[in-house]
């Protein structure tokens, strides 16, 4: 399973990426508004830092609006991803832009029978949104579950992308459902790497090793 950051800030993906955890990026209006930064340099320095996809996000409605603002997006850079929200102009916008050679991110995923119409469209990523559904006292991590059942079951090539991350506990859940990506917040990623064990048993390590008074 890819690790994505799921921000728009740049110092968190070059700090993501120089640890040589991070395959990729996703971002949002929400994401790339809190950045306060000029969207095209800002996006420019994001694609050009990421070895892996960058999602970025079209922010029109209509089939037209999406098609014109996914193409621009798609000259950025070469590992741009279109987003596209999963409405009925969204899925007609996202079997238009896979016919043109343009990848395309299917977000605000909240249903299995959204996520089988995305895979018919030709998506290359599906979103559901699992910390919101989540928030709103349903089982996020049963749409997973039932996305990757679906999408095995019937031999769709698009990719799970588990979104809305909360916790380590998604990530590890995220996993073992068969997701193929997983993004999350910078902070989701530090939670990852810690436990209080570790921490314990190194200053022992080191404690016992300071005493001894050797050098490697
Ligand atoms: C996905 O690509 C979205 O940017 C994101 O995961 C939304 O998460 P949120 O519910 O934390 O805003």
């Amino acid at each position: 399973m890819k690790i994505f950051l799921d921000t728009a800030n740049i110092n968190e993906i070059k700090e993501g990426v120089a640890l040589g955890l991070v395959d990729g990026v996703t971002t949002n209006p929400s994401l790339i508004a809190k950045e306060k930064r000029p969207f095209r340099p800002a996006v420019e320095e994001i694609c050009a830092a990421v070895p892996g996809d960058v999602s970025l996000e079209v922010v029109a409605t209509d089939y037209e609006g999406m098609v014109k603002e996914g193409q621009e997006l798609a000259q950025i850079a070469e590992n741009v991803v279109v987003k596209c929200p999963l409405t009925r102009d969204g899925l007609k916008a996202v079997r238009h832009l896979t016919n043109k050679g343009i990848r395309c991110n299917q977000t605000l995923c909240f249903s299995a029978a959204q996520a089988f119409l995305s895979a018919k469209a030709g998506a290359f990523y599906i979103s559901p949104f699992l910390g919101r559904l989540d928030d709103i006292g349903h089982v996020g991590m049963d749409l997973v579950r039932e996305i990757c059942e679906i999408y095995r079951v019937q031999g769709f090539k698009t990719q799970v992308l588990a979104a809305s991350i909360r916790n380590p506990l998604h990530v590890i859940d995220a996993a073992k459902a068969g997701a193929h990506v997983v993004t999350l917040p910078f902070g989701v990623l530090e939670q990852l790497m810690k436990h209080p064990l570790t921490d314990v048993g190194l200053k022992k390590f080191l404690d016992d090793w300071a005493k001894l008074g050797e050098k490697i």
